[in-house]
């Protein structure tokens, strides 16, 4: 058995477990990130792509800049679209900041890349991964090679995402679980193909909500309503493009179309970092016993948020006329009102952290 003892054991390669381990990694706290998948599978995987301002800034400020600066595009706001019109919202205009799409694969190159050129461990490709002691002495056990490890630290950082081993190895009293199901999935389509708009389409249509987003110059992102139990096969290219031509996320997660889950992850490890780095520095325990309630309190209204702009922009099975009508009547509000508008931009550029 290989025996490793590092300060803070941290699971899950995502945005969250990388930026933990380079946001401590500064502080002069050392971590080894273990990871289930390989390194070209997390730095491939298709997902989230919207930076939030304060994400953009804490990738700037901790030396994961350049590449973002050089390929990342800056948008002023975002579209609504709805019986046949499109408005504007300018986030820019309304709260002084914008969004930057950037790609989430894009965002774990470049932790990764910073943490390995740091002479940072990340393990990637392990098997059978258990945690213990999470109350007196903190321990992973993992199989990687054929061969059994075992890393002892002071801290766990579980950041395996929601279908992840950390969540439930909170011990029973602990963990609160607090949730809603939504009666329908999103379709996700990857195109060769040039935006055909310069910013993001939030669409309401009678067959229910579609998205039109971007990686880049000549690559579109596209998001259709579909049921949760939807077939691929019933989604022939046929289908998507003639839908296309019409239209457009270990702690918690919040449905998609708030653009919020990835930004949550980056501001959650944001905090756990500053608790970690104050308790070697002072041995303070304070922020460590305060994460949750700091995180939560703006996790709370973050899926407020995406809860609200889920309803607004989804057909429900349950939905009658007067639902439907509700539903026009609120996006007709906010499109013709500057206090609503500057409601929806101020939180989809970003809550403040604290
Ligand atoms: P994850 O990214 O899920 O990372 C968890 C890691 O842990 C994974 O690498 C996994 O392989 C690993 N792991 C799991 N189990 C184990 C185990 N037993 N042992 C070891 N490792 C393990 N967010 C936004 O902010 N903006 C957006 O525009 C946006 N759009 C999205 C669009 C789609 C279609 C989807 C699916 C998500 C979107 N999100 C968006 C959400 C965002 O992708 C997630 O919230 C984000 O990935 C969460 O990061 P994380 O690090 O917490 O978890
Ligand atoms: C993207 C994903 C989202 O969930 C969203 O709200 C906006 C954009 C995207 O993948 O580009």
């Amino acid at each position: 058995m290989k025996k490793l003892r590092t300060q803070v054991g941290i699971v899950g390669a995502g945005p969250a477990g990388l930026m933990l381990s380079h946001l401590l990694h500064l502080e002069g706290i050392e971590s080894i990130v273990i990871e289930a998948q390989g390194r070209s599978h997390v730095e491939g995987r298709v997902r989230a792509g919207v930076l939030e301002q304060g994400t953009v800034d804490l990738m700037r400020r901790t030396g994961l800049g350049d590449r973002l600066d050089r390929e990342s595009l800056l948008h002023n706001g975002v579209y609504l679209s709805f019986e046949g019109n499109r408005h504007h919202l300018d986030f820019r205009e309304l709260t002084g900041k914008g969004i930057t799409v950037y790609a989430q694969h894009e965002v774990i190159k470049d932790l990764v890349r910073a943490r390995l050129d740091a002479g940072g461990q990340i393990l990637f490709d392990t098997t059978e991964l258990a945690i213990s002691g999470v109350e007196s002495s903190p321990l992973i056990r993992f199989h990687r090679d054929g061969e059994e490890y075992e890393v002892r630290c002071d801290f766990i950082g579980g950041c395996d995402g929601f279908h992840g081993v950390c969540r439930p190895s909170i011990p029973e009293g602990v963990l609160r679980v607090f949730e809603r199901t939504y009666p329908f999935a999103w379709l996700g389509i990857l195109a060769e193909a040039a935006p055909s708009s310069e910013e993001l389409i939030y669409t309401y249509t009678d067959r229910g909500f579609a998205l039109f987003s971007m990686r880049s110059p000549t690559v579109t992102r596209l998001y259709l309503q579909c049921s949760p139990n939807e077939d691929i096969r019933n989604w022939p290219d046929d289908r998507i493009w003639k839908e296309l031509f019409l239209a457009g996320d270990a702690a918690h997660i919040v449905p998609p179309t708030g653009a919020k889950g990835m930004n949550l992850a980056i501001a959650d490890v944001t905090v756990l970092s500053r608790a970690i780095s104050d308790f070697y520095r002072s041995s303070r325990e304070d922020l460590l016993a305060a994460y949750s309630s700091t995180c939560l309190r703006r996790l709370w209204k973050v899926q407020r948020f995406s809860w609200w702009m889920t309803a607004m922009l989804h057909r429900w099975d349950s939905q009658n006329e007067f639902d439907h009508r509700r539903q026009l009547a609120e996006l007709d509000y906010l499109t013709s009102s500057r206090a609503a508008m500057t409601s929806l931009a101020e939180n989809y550029v970003g809550l403040p952290l604290e």
